[in-house]
């Protein structure tokens, strides 16, 4: 007879010891424990309510499971496969601690219901801290785009040139991905923040517990509805790693234009010394790692969604053990996340930017073009007509060396004889921005009203509780 596992009543044949490393969770699952601590507190205290246990055994499981929770937050506390995960480290050792008492803990609750709501929790708490970092994040953005509303750059299509724009234009594009991003997370929130507890290994439990009362301890607004579904939703999970995938695409987005303008051939930016690192062979260099790393670690988070949706795909009603294996590609994305939340929001403000670099780059290469064009129809011509004509133009331009603007008026009028002195003035940078007027455009007037109304929004949001 084994004596050793708390499963291993109806078992004759001692576990392999290659199968206890193999289904052992341990490792990874640890990290769960304040959570599963909290989570069977609250589960005493249903059962003393519901007359299960007394009082008095109540109070020593949970005055056993507080001394527990300080041990490992100490680090006192020995990890072993043969226990396979932190549920059963925990309720072993508490037999260890308290002695019979102890056994009465798992009344009424299966590790099915316990480990969903442990990552419930867990995930709870980290989105909370998401939400916290985006909104940190967001408002250092908004920062950034406040010091350059005169920052003139090229905007970009295709990674061409193609219109002047300003900074603060194109970092406020960030600040709506993030916020997107933002109310992302806190709609999954509304689905994580779900109380499984008490539906225990599948069916519900024989026991007179009210789920409702556990759920107000644990601060849940909502109870699962169905107990089969309760044991075997891992939607949250997927969804929470969803958001991270779209969230890190941004942050990838942001890291490539990054180090496209801090290299040598752009030269829009310097990213600060404390944010990149040196070569070991060439003594020049100074590399965007953290920017590159974002970049890579995006990949692994698509990975670990579709790690996840794979894993959960086609399984059959209720739990079944391959669940066990959603919480590495969890916790990795979430430590991956907040990472890069933290790093941004502390590397942007120390982003010099070299504002001669991106006008130079906004004055050259017929950016103006449209500009031109827009007079031309100004001047009552046609706009495909005005298109072709300044096509010309450029076409003549180009093989002088010379920008459209640098052309004579003579030059100028062999195109389209309308044209008079005041397309110079029409197509400095400074007026092509501020005529971007329409409603989301780069006009200095429009990009401050979204500045403002970006810090009236973060100074409103609410803030997640901590
Ligand atoms: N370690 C398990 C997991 O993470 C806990 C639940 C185990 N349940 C079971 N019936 N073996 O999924």
């Amino acid at each position: 007879m084994m004596k050793d596992k708390l499963w291993s009543g109806r078992f004759s044949e001692r576990t392999d010891h290659g199968v206890e490393r193999f289904t052992s969770s341990i490792q990874i699952d640890k990290r769960l424990y304040p959570y599963d601590i909290e989570g069977s507190i609250a589960h005493c205290r249903t059962l003393e309510r519901a007359g299960v246990i007394s009082a008095r055994e109540a109070d020593l499981l949970v005055e056993g499971l507080g001394r527990i929770k300080r041990d490992l937050d100490h680090g006192d506390f020995d990890f072993d496969d043969s226990l396979e995960d932190i549920h059963m480290h925990i309720e072993a050792r508490l037999l260890q601690d308290i002695g019979k008492t102890a056994q009465k803990l798992h009344t009424a609750r299966s590790r099915n219901d316990q480990v969903a709501l442990d990552v419930r929790l867990y995930l709870r708490e980290a989105t909370w801290k998401v939400l916290d970092g985006l909104h940190k994040l967001r408002g250092a953005i908004v920062e950034f785009a406040a010091n350059h509303l005169d920052t003139v750059m090229p905007g970009y299509t295709h990674t061409q040139r193609a219109q002047p724009v300003l900074l603060a234009h194109h970092m406020m594009a960030y600040y709506e991905m993030f916020s997107r991003d933002r109310r992302r997370f806190g709609d999954s929130l509304s689905r994580t923040n779900v109380m499984p507890l008490g539906t225990a290994a599948l069916a519900g439990t024989t026991y007179p517990i009210d789920r409702r009362y556990t759920a107000s301890l644990l601060g849940f607004p909502k109870v699962a509805a169905n107990s089969m579904d309760a044991v075997s939703d891992r939607d949250f999970i997927i969804e929470f790693v969803s958001a991270a995938a779209i969230c890190m695409m941004h942050f990838s987005r942001l890291s490539e234009e990054f180090i496209l303008w801090s290299t040598s051939e752009f030269g829009f930016i310097e990213l600060p010394d404390s944010f990149t690192t040196g070569s070991s062979i060439m003594p020049q260099k100074k590399n965007p790692d953290v920017c590159e790393l974002v970049r890579g670690k995006t990949g692994v988070i698509y990975g670990h969604l579709m790690a996840l949706l794979t894993m959960m795909k086609a399984l059959p009603l209720s739990y079944n053990r391959d669940m066990q294996e959603d919480k590495k590609p969890l916790f990795e994305t979430v430590d991956i996340l907040l990472d890069c939340i933290v790093l941004f929001e502390r590397m942007l403000p120390k982003i010099v930017v070299n504002k001669q670099a991106m006008r130079k780059a906004a004055s050259e290469g017929f950016l103006n073009a449209t500009d031109m064009a827009d007079y031309l129809v100004g001047r009552g011509v046609p706009f495909r007509q005005a298109h072709a004509c300044v096509g010309k133009a450029v076409s003549y331009a180009l093989s002088r060396n010379k920008e459209l603007n640098q052309l004579s008026l003579d030059e100028l009028q062999q195109f389209e004889s309308d044209i008079c002195e005041d397309i110079f003035d029409y197509l400095t940078l400074e007026k092509m921005i501020k005529r971007r007027l329409s409603e989301g455009g780069t006009s200095p007037e429009n990009v401050k009203k979204a500045i403002d109304a970006a810090k009236k929004a973060l100074e409103e949001e609410k803030q997640p509780q901590a």
